[in-house]
């Protein structure tokens, strides 16, 4: 049988006789360790001190029956593989031992080759069982040093709003999710084309949201040290402006950049300060969208990026003409995952921003005024930065 290395322990109990003698011989000979027991008590006494891996059990017994037994070894030790022996006309309580669940039954007269199998089945079942446990206790080591690994400094309390902010947006999810297999189900049911291409688009929308999300939640998570290369201060700057620039001519947004005219690089990671960009000029474009003009005025929509140098920081500073902010969202901006773009926004975006700068070392910093606009600074030190962690 399986496992050569170990030898598994199977209790044996069964009030006749002859059966014990008969499948001890033929379960050690198997190579197994037997233990027997004549009645259910004694096996269960016997269950408990020896901690078989596997039980073998008659199911028709006076005193505790076989089903009992079952129930009792299995609330302790789920694990257990218990195989019941029934004799004619036990179906029933065959069946119901399966509900208990039982390993497997075997029926009288006993067969040693069905028992062989029966037991090779549950030995089997273990070894996956054990192996699987080794593989989350693995799982479950990496996973704690990952979570060692999480910045100390992040405190409980931005976790606590990690979370909540992830619920949140989770729950936006879900809610579409669902209207989308509604209309799908609706669209199976009456075999109607439009439901189905609708609820499938909708769902499709959903499925992008969440890879999003995860995405979001990895740059937020993400604990290793900055990329850290000498690069020209308006590179990254550049980048968001060319890939942005259609959308914003889409809106009739103006999207200007006022590059730094000095020739000067600065230590950065340069994909981490794109993100940051990136996140504070898309912000600056949905306020644009979403500014109500005031009747019979009618006022360009601008954003304009500047790279400036300020003593020994380098500013990218980016200004909008759009909705602005009310207190109550400048109030938490930074400190709580906000979104006023209902499913359209996560509120990751500042906050991954603000974290990406902490990184740095700098600084981020903003103005806005509502119905007029807003401007946000993003400040580097012109000095190289020891982020001091791994
Ligand atoms: N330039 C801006 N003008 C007006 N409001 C802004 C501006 N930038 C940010 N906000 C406000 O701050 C909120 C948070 O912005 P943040 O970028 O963190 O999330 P979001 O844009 O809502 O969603 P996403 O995470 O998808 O970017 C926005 O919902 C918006 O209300
Ligand atoms: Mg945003």
């Amino acid at each position: 049988m399986e496992n050569t290395h170990r030898i598994y322990t199977i209790l044996l109990v069964d009030d006749e006789e002859g059966i014990r003698n008969v499948l001890d011989i033929t379960l050690t000979h198997a190579g197994f360790k037997v233990l027997l027991a004549a009645d259910g008590d004694t096996g269960f006494k016997t269950f408990l001190a020896q901690k078989p891996d596997i039980v073998i059990t008659d199911i028709k017994m006076p005193g505790i029956g076989g089903i009992d037994l079952l129930k009792q070894i299995k609330q302790i030790s789920p694990d257990t593989e218990v195989i019941m022996i029934t004799g004619h006309g036990d179906m029933d309580l065959a069946v119901k031992s399966l509900q208990y669940e039982a390993a497997d039954f075997i029926t009288k007269p006993i067969d040693s080759n069905e028992l062989e199998l029966s037991v090779k089945k549950a030995v089997d079942r273990m070894s996956i069982n054990q192996r699987m446990k080794s593989y989350m206790d693995d799982l479950e080591k990496v996973i704690r040093k990952k979570d060692r690994e999480i910045d100390e400094s992040q405190s409980l309390a931005t976790i606590g709003q990690t979370v909540a902010g992830m619920s949140h947006v989770i729950k936006n999810i879900a809610g579409g999710l669902k209207g989308s297999s509604f209309i799908l189900e609706q669209g199976i049911e009456n075999e109607n084309r439009e439901y189905l291409v609708k609820g499938w688009e909708m769902m499709k929308g959903n499925i992008d949201k969440i890879t999003n999300l995860s995405l979001d939640l990895l740059n937020y998570a993400k604990t290793s040290r900055p990329k850290l290369k000498q690069i020209n201060p308006n590179h990254p700057a550049r980048e968001v402006v060319e890939l942005l620039s259609s959308r914003a001519s889409e809106k009739q947004i103006n999207i200007s950049l006022y590059p730094l005219e000095k020739e000067l690089s600065i230590m950065v990671d340069c994909d981490a300060i794109y993100t940051v960009i990136f996140t504070l000029v898309t912000n600056a474009l949905d306020a644009c969208e979403e500014k109500n003009e005031v009747s019979g005025t009618r006022t360009d929509k601008k954003v304009d990026i500047f790279v400036e140098q300020q003593s020994n920081w380098i500013v990218y500073r980016v200004r909008d003409n759009g909705q602005g902010m009310d207190d109550n969202v400048s109030g938490v901006l930074f400190k709580e995952f906000i979104t006023t773009k209902g499913t359209r926004g996560t509120g990751f975006g500042l906050m991954t921003a603000k974290k990406i700068i902490d990184e740095h070392k700098g600084r981020i910093l903003f103005e806005s005024k509502k119905g007029q606009g807003s401007v946000f600074a993003i400040k580097i030190p012109l000095q190289p930065v020891q982020t001091g962690r791994q």
